[in-house]
């Protein structure tokens, strides 16, 4: 099955679908379905030095959280067309650490600065007007303009083909803009992050439409029901929110 000859498909309600065979797509096809649907994709800004200190900085939104315990961040980072490695992978490689820079709406024409395949040793934050701060645990630095950073040790990369590796960090220290985590009870205020998201193509999206959606026991959802399980929109304003 190509992408030009997708199975359709009926769901019981009526609702046409169209279905894909993965195996029978190729990489672009399947990057296009993934990338379109898989979405808002939080997007890392990775602080990275080479061998000789050389700072290094690039967006990856193949980006998330997949444990708390340990706390370890992961990187789904391609490999360049000739084979060769990113700057950002080849760095972890050399030096094991990276730092991942949360992305706010304010630095996000910043954070695109970084994506230009700049020659390895060009300073992308330098080029981007960012602040690199030092490390506390790792050689690499933070952004100073990024509302949350977290350093990383390398933990162990997944060879998953011959385009691309996914690269795990244990965070070992954290970096908080002060107005947007409450030392107290370390609730961070996603008013405060105002964190942006990729989305398909050339799209991001802000995380300014903003709801609660508690979620409910099985006690709490029998005595409620579908009907007690209602969002809550919230106005979202930088430090109202703390709880
Ligand atoms: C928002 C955004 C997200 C990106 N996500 C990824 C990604 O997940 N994996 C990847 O390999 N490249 C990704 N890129 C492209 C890299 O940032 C780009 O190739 C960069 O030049 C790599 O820099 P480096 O060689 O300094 O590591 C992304 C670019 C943008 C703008």
């Amino acid at each position: 099955m190509t992408a030009d000859s997708p199975t359709p498909t009926g769901a019981p309600d009526g609702t046409d679908s169209v279905s894909f065979d993965f195996a029978a797509l190729g990489p672009r096809e399947r990057y296009k379905l993934l990338i379109g649907a898989v979405v808002p994709r939080p997007i890392a800004l990775v602080t990275s030095i080479d061998t000789e200190g050389r700072v290094n900085a690039a967006p990856f939104s193949f980006f998330n959280c997949l444990s708390a315990d340990p706390a370890i961040l992961a990187l789904g980072v391609e490999f360049r067309a000739d084979g060769r490695h990113k700057d950002t992978g080849f760095n972890v490689r050399a030096t094991q650490a990276f730092t991942v820079n949360i992305v706010s709406d304010a630095i996000v024409e910043a954070m695109n600065v970084c994506a230009v395949p700049f020659d390895p040793g060009v300073d992308e934050l330098r080029e981007a007007g960012l602040t690199a701060m030092p490390g506390t645990k790792v050689p690499c630095p933070w952004i100073a303009q990024s509302p949350a950073a977290f350093e990383c040790r390398h933990h162990v990369t997944l060879s998953i083909g011959r385009s691309r590796e996914i690269i795990l960090g244990e965070v070992v220290w954290a970096h908080f803009r002060a107005d947007v985590v409450d030392p107290g009870n370390l609730h961070v205020d996603p008013a405060a992050l105002d964190a942006v998201g990729r989305m398909g193509g050339q799209g991001y999206a802000g995380t300014r439409d903003y709801f609660d959606l508690p979620t409910m026991s099985v006690a709490r959802w029998r005595e409620l029901g579908r009907a007690g399980s209602v969002r809550e929109s919230v106005r979202l304003t930088p430090g109202l929110r703390k709880r």
